[in-house]
Formats: C-alpha cells, sequence, structure tokens
C-alpha cells in the first residue's frame, strides 16, 4: 500500500461525520489535513484533537460559491504548495415529497452535491496536472445507482455524481490522476438528525472514512474506480 505521509490532502464537509471521521484518520497515516465547511467553529473543535498528532488547516467555505473556492484553494496551496488528495464529501439531502418541494431545495441538493464536487475539482486539477499526480475522491451514494422513492431530488444529485466522477476519470487518467467515488449505504451521522429512524444497523462514519483511505491507498498504477459499502450488522 502506498506511504501516504506528508501528502496534503482537503476534505470537504470535514466539520462532521464522514468527512471529520477521513480527516482523523489520514490525520493518523502523517498527512496535513485541509478541514473545509461552511462552519469555521465546527471546524476549529473537530480540528483541536488532531492538531495534538499532526498538522490541520480549517478553511470556511461554501462549496457552492465559485468565489469563496476559489479563495478557499488559493489559500491552501498558498499554505502548503500543493493538494495530493481532494475528498469532495460535503453533501446534503433530505427527504422530499416533491409535490412540496420547493425551486430552493432543489437548488440546494444539486448545487452542494454537484456544482460544489466541479468547483473543488477545478480549483485543484491544475495544480494536479503539474505534478502529475492526485487523486480525487467523490463520496456519492448507493442511491446514485439504485434509486429509491424517499429522496428523487437527492438521487439525482448522486446519479450525476456519478456520471460526473466517471466522465472526469477517463478525462485525467492520461495526468497520472486518479478519480474515485465511494458509494455507502446508509451512515449514522447528523445527516439523519430529525428524523425517526433506527440507525443502530447503518454503517459508521469511520467505516467510510476507512473505504477512503483504502481507495487512495492503492499501489501506484493501481485505480479503484468505485467502491460500494453496505452494513454487515
Ligand atoms: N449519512 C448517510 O446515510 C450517507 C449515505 C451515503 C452517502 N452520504 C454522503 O456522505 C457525505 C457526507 O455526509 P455525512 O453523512 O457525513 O453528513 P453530515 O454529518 O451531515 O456532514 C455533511 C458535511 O457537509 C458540510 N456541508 C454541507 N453543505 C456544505 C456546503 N454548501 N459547503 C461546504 N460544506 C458543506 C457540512 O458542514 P457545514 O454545515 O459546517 O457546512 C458537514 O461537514 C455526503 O456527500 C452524503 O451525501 C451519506
Amino acid at each position: 500500500m502506498k506511504d501516504l505521509k506528508g501528502k496534503v490532502v482537503a476534505i470537504t464537509g470535514a466539520s462532521s461525520g464522514i468527512g471529520a471521521s477521513a480527516a482523523a484518520q489520514f490525520v493518523e497515516l502523517g498527512c496535513k489535513v485541509v478541514l473545509i465547511s461552511r462552519t469555521l467553529e465546527k471546524l476549529e473543535a473537530v480540528a483541536a484533537p488532531l492538531r495534538e498528532k499532526g498538522e490541520v488547516l480549517c478553511v470556511a467555505a461554501d462549496v457552492c460559491d465559485e468565489a469563496a473556492v476559489g479563495k478557499a484553494f488559493e489559500g491552501i496551496l498558498a499554505e502548503w504548495g500543493q493538494v495530493d488528495i481532494l475528498v469532495n464529501n460535503a453533501g446534503v439531502g433530505f427527504a422530499t415529497d416533491l409535490s412540496s418541494c420547493s425551486l430552493e431545495d432543489y437548488r440546494a441538493i444539486m448545487e452542494t452535491n454537484v456544482t460544489g464536487v466541479f468547483l473543488c475539482s477545478r480549483a485543484v486539477l491544475p495544480g494536479m496536472k503539474a505534478q502529475k499526480s492526485g487523486h480525487i475522491v467523490n463520496v456519492s451514494s448507493i442511491v446514485g445507482k439504485v434509486a429509491n422513492p424517499g429522496a428523487p431530488l437527492y438521487c439525482a444529485s448522486k446519479h450525476g455524481l456519478n456520471g460526473y466522477s466517471s466522465g472526469l476519470q477517463q478525462q485525467v487518467a492520461k495526468d497520472g490522476i486518479g478519480v474515485s467515488m465511494v458509494s455507502p449505504s446508509a451512515v449514522d451521522t447528523a445527516y439523519w438528525d430529525g428524523r425517526d429512524i433506527d440507525r443502530s444497523k447503518f454503517l459508521k462514519p469511520e467505516e467510510v472514512a476507512a473505504a477512503i483511505v483504502y481507495v487512495v491507498s492503492q499501489p501506484a498504477g493501481v485505480l479503484i474506480k468505485d467502491i460500494d459499502l453496505t452494513a454487515m450488522r
């Protein structure tokens, strides 16, 4: 497996859930980790214990905001010179009865789950191309492959993300850049807060984080394009 020590890893949606768990695991492996989300206080709370073990940067940015994403990655590059691994993990979803769904709901889901991934990927690609290496991991969902009736807009966003990932993967392979998807079934995170649902059999965020680390740890010349995760409990 690849040694990730010293690699710069930027993770969106790192203030909670899967992103926060991934940050902790990358720090344990000796990576320099950038935590990105909209809420600096939440990022700093995640970062505080991690800073005892490694180098962590917190950057507040809304992934849907082109100017904010541009500024965020300019700052990261000024600080650490490169991004070796980008984990596009920020995402939102809510159960939507389409008859009462607003255009704002639609835009929030599409812009966070698809546009945000585009903006963050575009920000790191020139540097990755120049260094002829890099890995972008997009956290998708099992509903990006098999839709369910609970959340059609969320399903649409993850189907869109999967198409984007697959196309980008083929486009940048020649530049030495890997693009992968990680597609979990339900995960026990704040995503489900406020819903009356038993989460005891769900995947745990650290289990999905371990899959993200696994995907980017493969030997040079090997790409895991897609990994599906389901709980066995
Ligand atoms: N939980 C599940 O069952 C499940 C299953 C399959 C896939 N997923 C996917 O896993 C990913 C992580 O979800 P999670 O379950 O860990 O949820 P979570 O705990 O709710 O975390 C979502 C993260 O995204 C950030 N975020 C949301 N909108 C953002 C924006 N516009 N700009 C920047 N950051 C934003 C949030 O931070 P701020 O609020 O601080 O911005 C938070 O850090 C998502 O892509 C989700 O679709 C989740």
